[in-house]
């Protein structure tokens, strides 16, 4: 048996589309740019990603988490500095008009697209953010936009959750949800998006604290992305060097995954010093200062470590790493197969009844309803037993599950497994705990 890797994300994206993951937005109008609707599979591998990330970052003493609006007061961005700072200097080619990043080109070469020489314009800066309306009137007051991270919904919630959980430092407060950004160069399928989902965690420290909380917290996200099962090969640490730090960051260090189009970034760990709380309480007038009772009751505004990953990113990463496509020898078994860690799996188990006829068909039903009660289950029925295999390796199904005439006689069914493609026979009563030991 030999196999080979994905080769591209393109090869990705039309198996994402074949197969019920990931279709181009409004399709059926010829598409929106760079923006990607969920389909049936996609969405469920999305939600366990998310589910996992939830767990891992909540599920314990010192993460609270929250869910913050979209929409913020417009003050917010301004002391956040994202209304003077998050911008990317632009540069047009006068010759064919075609618009750059001025820090992706060479601008003393030749212009990418039509290839004139010394034709670009001064760079100006170009703001990511999405603006939009509030209310029925339209006006400079009424200006609000689509938040650009989800970070400063915790940020400005800090209080709210230190005062009604009882927190004491140090502390996280953890969310998953949507962010936009008006990238200039979006691409590479659903890696840079307009509308993309992040899951971000503050931690809030005592000053000083950051250097040791900030090892800590590279460590633990670091283990989250192996034990999705991505292949540590395909994981690099990315420092930030000092002159390319965001401007409210005192260090950072991505964490990259090596996409079929090169190393690109999954997440980000930064160290925001104070910065953000600081210029809340400036420009709000609120005191935002946190009372240490262990240390004398002083007053001081913590520092924080953030720890933000793209959702769609680990998606591209997981469906990336997974994909084989493995040949036996002759064409007929050369298969695609999703090699997804069992958790993450859109469907856990497929039942696949060998006939559609009666006496099998009711003992299927009776398995698949029992299943359902604690598995995400699909239940195929139509086509050949190989070609119906094939279907559920090409969308990552751990374990498939036949039933045969056997069934009727011995109460008990066939479970193939994916990877190995080894089948093994197992009572129809310790099925549910067969599949939980193998998961
Ligand atoms: N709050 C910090 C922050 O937003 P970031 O490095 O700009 O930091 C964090 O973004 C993560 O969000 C990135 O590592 C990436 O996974 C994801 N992300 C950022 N921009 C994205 C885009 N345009 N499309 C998809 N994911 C994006």
């Amino acid at each position: 048996m030999s196999e080979t890797d994905l080769k591209s994300i393109g090869e990705l994206a039309a198996l994402c589309k074949r197969r019920g993951f990931i279709f181009q937005s409004s399709e059926v109008y010829g598409g929106l740019g760079s923006c990607w609707d969920y389909g049936p599979l996609g969405v469920e591998l999305k939600r366990n990603i998310k589910e996992r990330w939830w767990q891992s970052m909540t599920y314990r003493d010192d993460i609270e988490g929250v869910d913050a609006a979209i929409l913020m007061h417009p003050t917010v961005w301004k002391a956040s500095g994202h209304i003077d700072g998050f911008s990317d200097p632009l540069v047009d080619c006068r010759e064919c008009k075609a618009r750059f990043r001025e820090d992706l080109i060479d601008t003393a070469k030749a212009c990418p697209n039509c290839g004139n020489k010394g034709t670009f314009t001064e760079p100006r800066e170009f703001n990511l953010m999405f603006k939009t309306q509030m209310g029925a009137v339209e006006s400079e007051s009424s200006t609000v936009f689509l938040r650009p991270e989800t970070a400063q919904g915790i940020f400005v919630n800090f209080l709210n959750v230190q005062s009604t959980m009882r927190k004491k430092l140090p502390f996280g407060i953890a969310q998953i949800g949507k962010a936009f950004r008006n990238e200039i160069t979006p691409g590479n399928f659903i890696f840079r998006t307009r509308e993309f989902e992040q899951m971000e965690m503050q931690y809030f420290i005592k000053p000083g604290m950051q250097g040791e909380e900030m090892e800590r917290w590279k460590e633990i996200r670091y283990q989250w992305h192996l034990d999705n099962g991505l292949r540590p090969d395909r994981l690099q640490w990315a420092p930030h060097p000092a002159d390319k730090l965001a401007h409210y960051a005192d260090a950072a260090t991505d964490i990259e995954y090596k996409f079929p189009m090169g190393w690109g970034e999954m997440e980000g760990i930064h160290s925001r010093t104070d910065f953000d709380l600081k210029q809340h309480q400036e420009f709000s007038g609120k005191n935002l200062s946190y009372v240490d009772q262990a240390d004398n009751n002083k007053r001081y505004i913590p520092y924080v470590i953030e720890t933000s990953v793209g959702c769609d990113r680990t998606l591209l990463a997981v469906l990336a790493d997974a994909y084989r496509v493995e040949f036996a020898g002759d064409k007929e078994r050369e298969r695609v197969v999703l090699k997804i860690h069992p958790e993450l799996a859109p469907n856990k188990v497929a039942v696949l009844p060998l006939m559609k006829k009666g006496e099998l068909m009711e003992r299927s039903d009776r398995i698949v309803s029992n299943l359902r009660k604690k598995f995400k289950t699909d239940y195929d029925v139509a086509g050949s037993i190989g070609k119906r295999y094939r279907r559920q390796d090409e969308i990552g199904t751990p374990f498939c599950v036949t039933v045969d005439y056997d069934t009727l006689e011995d109460q008990a069914v066939t479970v193939r497994h994916r990877d190995s493609m080894q089948q093994t026979r197992v009572a129809i009563n310790k099925l549910e705990e067969y599949i939980n030991q193998q998961m």
